[in-house]
């Protein structure tokens, strides 16, 4: 057994002893999380997340928190690192930009967190990471895709992969799996997310041979698209992509069948959501996204982290819950291997993460500070996510 996987094994075992002590397993998530910095033990490392708790993407944010506990519960039975326990200071952002970046600088400047975790959505994430970069606190994004994230600073990390990638999987899906020779595309431009997948699709698409058809566009918080699907709809595409958050894809997905348009909408992980069928209902059955993980995953890893999260939470993980704990998880690996946890000594640590085994694939970090990892492709069928298929990076 090497290293890393003796680490998460370590954690596995820390969850087994958790488990056989009930009193120990708390079934809210948030329950360890206060907003306010109350004194920092000696014998604490206290750590910062920003978060949509609320807002059009709250199960982002919520998912996120409880992927973290459920590591930070862990960590803490296992003896925690160093012989320090973990602790976690969670802030709201509503889903706001804002208020991402007055929550961090808030974490850092009142709270003296040592290191943030968070966003996930790449437009929040923007927003935090040059104050992350400027205090030199190492912040560690779990799910934003956008590549500018990590382009802020060398302070600044992300546990998943990029969206030149994702972009590329949802293009090679469509054009040689799909056969979909026209596109159309739907984006976001309030979300720096919708438009960087975007284009990275159209890119990719262009370069298998397709044609995009149409290229439309909407505002984060919208809700009728019927213009841009009529437009849509009279260039008669083979499918559309639709690379925005579950609110607003649940809504088109609606509309799209409303207007009698037949071509499968096609999306990244911004669609994962249990909100998403909630909200799209049927309209969504037959489309695809790609996304960083899949409870199908037989893997002994990630089926252990299904079984100990539903002992906690009593449902099933969804992608961000896995990042969230990934990013965790790698945090507390470096923060071991750290010389001390001091911005630098603790950036450096990070940056040599090296083949470590989380959930969702082995890290590593590169020396632009982002993670290769494969990608899965989800169907929606019948109002649930099932796996299609994993795409390599090259
Ligand atoms: N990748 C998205 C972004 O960068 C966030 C996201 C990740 C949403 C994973 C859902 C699942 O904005």
């Amino acid at each position: 057994m090497n290293k890393t996987t003796q680490s998460v094994s370590s954690l596995l075992l820390a969850a087994a002893i958790l488990i056989s002590f009930p009193s120990c397993t708390k079934k809210d998530g948030a329950s360890n999380a206060t907003s306010t910095g109350a004194a920092t033990a000696a014998d604490e490392i206290v750590i910062g997340e920003v978060g949509s708790l609320t807002g059009s993407e709250a199960t982002f944010g919520t998912s996120t928190r409880d992927g973290i506990d459920l590591a930070i519960k862990q960590i803490n039975a296992a003896g925690g690192i160093k012989g320090k326990k973990v602790r976690v200071l969670i802030l709201d952002d509503q889903s706001k930009a804002e208020e991402a970046a007055t929550a961090a600088t808030k974490l850092i400047t009142q709270d003296k967190v040592v290191a943030l975790l968070g966003e996930v959505a790449s437009t929040r994430s923007l927003a935090m990471a040059p104050i992350a970069q400027s205090h030199q606190v190492p912040m560690i994004t779990p799910s934003s895709t956008n590549p500018e994230v990590t382009a802020k600073g060398n302070y600044v990390f992300r546990v998943c992969f990029i969206d030149p990638f994702q972009g590329m999987v949802m293009a090679k899906f469509a054009a040689n799996t799909l056969h979909a020779k026209r596109a159309a595309i739907l984006r976001d431009v309030k979300s720096d997310y919708s438009v960087g997948l975007s284009n990275f699709f159209t890119e990719n698409f262009k370069k298998l041979g397709g044609e995009i058809v149409i290229d439309t566009s909407y505002s984060g918080g919208d809700a009728d698209f019927k213009s841009q699907l009529t437009s849509i709809k009279t260039k008669n595409p083979d499918v559309i992509y639709v690379p925005g958050y579950y609110t607003e894809v649940g809504l088109i997905a609606r509309q799209t069948k409303e207007l009698g348009i037949k071509a499968p909408l096609l999306g990244g992980d911004g669609w994962d959501s249990e909100k998403l069928t909630e909200i799209g209902g049927q309209a969504l059955d037959g489309s695809f996204f790609s996304n960083h993980y899949t409870p199908d995953d037989k893997s002994p890893v990630v089926q252990r982290f299904i079984t100990e999260y539903k002992t906690q939470f009593n449902i099933v993980p969804d992608g961000l819950a896995a990042m969230g704990y990934d990013a965790m998880i790698v945090l507390a690996d470096a923060m071991k291997r750290a010389k001390s946890f001091g911005g630098d000594d603790l950036r450096q640590a990070i940056s040599e993460t090296k083949d470590f085994q989380a959930v969702t694939g082995r890290i590593t970090i590169d020396k632009n500070r982002d993670a290769s990892k494969s990608a899965v492709v989800i169907e929606v069928k019948g109002g649930k996510f099932q796996y299609k298929e994993t795409i390599n990076p090259s």
